[in-house]
């Protein structure tokens, strides 16, 4: 395997990209093949065998370009598809769960944990099954969020309804005394600064993505995988694939990763 080659990074939209501003802030020399379903989205309300097949047909195409890893960014994906990929892929992928579950785990004083996610994420347990593995004593409390992706990506960040919606999701999370909320959604970290403000300092938000992005450079560094040539020329170091609407991801993107998205390419993931 090509240490040179550009790890792949998928997700059902948009909202991956806060996993790939993680993994360019951490390992700033790697490059990064980022597909989004737009096409398909949103996964989180879809059926775990619909999950694992656009899954598969994703990793088929990142695979023509040669790849030599993927993320799974997108957290419902992570639940549903990624044991079966794994098990049927012969290069390194990983997802979102187990990173953040293992943060959400150190983090905790009180043993008494949130998740928040998709209703296909929350529905399948595994953020539950995953920290309760790491440390049996812990007490997790699942909430579906489903409002939130379309609030997100209306840009609706910073408004009245937002809070609205946000305090009615997190009120029985707030009668359950959590000190730690584990945000289980590529979309959630762009709401941070209201939940955190609804939930008080006292609770700990976390984030997947950014230890994501140190479980990827770790395992890259194990399995010597690691980045060790030339710069590669800026313009073609991070590439962007949709399956539907590119200039709309495009003026997405930029707001998430200002000047790193300089194209977006449409392609038939059903070919795949
Ligand atoms: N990317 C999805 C996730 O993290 C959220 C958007 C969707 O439902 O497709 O679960």
């Amino acid at each position: 395997m090509d240490r040179n080659a550009p790890v792949g990074v998928f997700d059902s939209g948009v909202g991956g990209l806060t996993v790939a501003r993680e993994i360019i802030r951490q390992i700033p020399e790697e490059r990064i093949i980022y597909f989004g379903d737009t096409a398909r989205l949103p996964y989180g309300s879809k059926s775990r065998d619909t999950i694992i097949r656009y899954s598969r047909q994703i990793i088929r195409f990142l695979r023509t370009k040669e790849v030599k890893a993927i993320v799974i960014a997108c957290n419902t994906a992570s639940s549903y598809a990624l044991d079966a990929v794994q098990a049927e892929t012969d290069i390194p992928v990983i997802g979102v769960i187990n990173a953040g579950a293992r943060t959400a785990v150190q983090a905790t004083r009180n043993r008494k944990i949130g998740v928040i996610g998709t209703e296909g994420t929350i529905g399948s347990g595994i953020y539950t099954e995953v920290m309760q593995q790491m440390r049996p004593d812990i007490e997790v409390f699942g909430k579906p969020c489903p409002l939130f992706v379309p609030l997100v990506e209306e840009g609706l960040l910073h408004d009245s309804v937002t809070d609205e919606i946000a305090s009615r999701y997190l009120s029985s999370l707030k009668g359950k005394y959590i000190d730690t909320l584990v945000l289980g959604c590529t979309h959630y970290p762009l709401l941070r600064s209201t939940l955190q403000r609804l939930l008080g300092e006292g609770v700990t938000l976390v984030n997947p993505a950014y230890e994501t992005a140190l479980e990827l450079r770790d395992l890259l560094k194990r399995q010597h995988l690691d980045r060790e040539g030339d710069a590669f020329p800026e313009e073609e170091k991070y590439q962007f694939f949709v399956s539907d609407l590119a200039d709309k991801f495009t003026s997405f993107a930029t707001a998430i990763l200002p000047g790193q998205v300089k194209e977006t390419r449409k392609i038939n993931i059903e070919e795949y």
